[in-house]
């Protein structure tokens, strides 16, 4: 592996800890103005701080997060659907070299395995791969679950395998019953989307239990913004994912902070 993307790597997965926050925003490219991501550049600001890295689309990287942020981009590069249209029919959607003009430090793609355009998706993610390795740019394989399919550890242990083969760097994938099964089945690093907004003391749970089951960290969005206390919400999940925080602990750091007004980067 050359330098360029060792560092990258470095960027994403804190060498610190071999675990990352990755604060995911990147809704709006299939949802629109989802709730909690209709004015993204004042959602993001204040859990920058506590952000590994921040993924999202071209768009919003560039209408609405200030190019003097230290924070590592992990660029959204699929796309073309929408929640009205079949949303397994993504394609590429910005190239390798508008990718790294906006300084990426690694790019995401889904895959759509077992709906009829697996292999699109599949043979999307394979070219994005040929391409980024050509610059040291790491990718991330998202694993969408399509609306047949169980998200069980059969069915999420497959497409995982599937994106490593094939030579994702990290795939996100997302919790699920036997999770160790799935990590331990996957030779590259996973980490968990938190999937649909729920109450915070199960997503911090959720946290919990994919890091303590091999898990490097979280790529999450909705059980972030969209929670009442967002940079709580972050700061804790931080603590579970860097600091492997217990849940009991963990909703009371929650609570605390929540009570705390919530303020800047302490
Ligand atoms: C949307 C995505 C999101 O990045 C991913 O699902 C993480 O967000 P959340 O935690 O809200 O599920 O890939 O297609």
């Amino acid at each position: 592996m050359d330098w360029g993307m060792k560092n990258r790597l470095t960027k994403i997965i804190r060498p610190e800890t071999g675990r990352t926050v990755m604060l995911a925003v990147d809704h709006g490219y299939f949802l629109g103005p989802t709730t909690g991501l209709e004015d993204p550049g004042k959602t993001v600001q204040p859990l920058m701080p506590y952000a590994d890295t921040l993924m999202l689309t071209r768009g919003v990287l560039r209408a609405c997060v200030n190019p003097d942020v230290n924070v590592p981009i992990v660029l959204r590069v699929s796309g073309g659907t929408s929640i009205l249209g079949n949303l397994a029919d993504e394609g590429t959607t910005v190239s390798m070299r508008d990718a790294l003009r906006l300084n990426v430090s690694g790019v995401a793609l889904s895959i759509f395995v077992g709906s009829e355009l697996e292999r699109k998706t599949l043979l999307a993610l394979a070219d994005l791969i040929n391409e980024a390795q050509e610059f040291g740019v790491p990718v991330l394989a998202v694993t969408a679950v399509g609306k047949d399919m169980v998200r069980d550890a059969r069915y999420l242990g497959l497409a995982c395998r599937i994106a490593a083969e094939l030579g994702a760097h990290i795939v996100k994938t997302y919790y699920c019953d036997d999770f160790e099964k799935v990590v331990r089945n996957c030779p590259v690093p996973i980490v968990i989307a938190g999937g649909k907004k729920i109450p915070e003391r199960e997503a911090l749970e959720l946290s919990y239990n994919a890091i303590s089951r091999g898990a490097v960290g979280v790529d999450m969005g909705r059980n972030i913004f969209q929670s009442e206390h967002p940079v709580a919400m972050i700061r804790t999940v931080r603590e579970i994912v860097h600091a492997d925080l217990k849940p009991d602990k963990a909703w009371d750091m929650f609570n605390t902070l929540a009570a705390e007004k919530e303020g800047a980067f302490a």
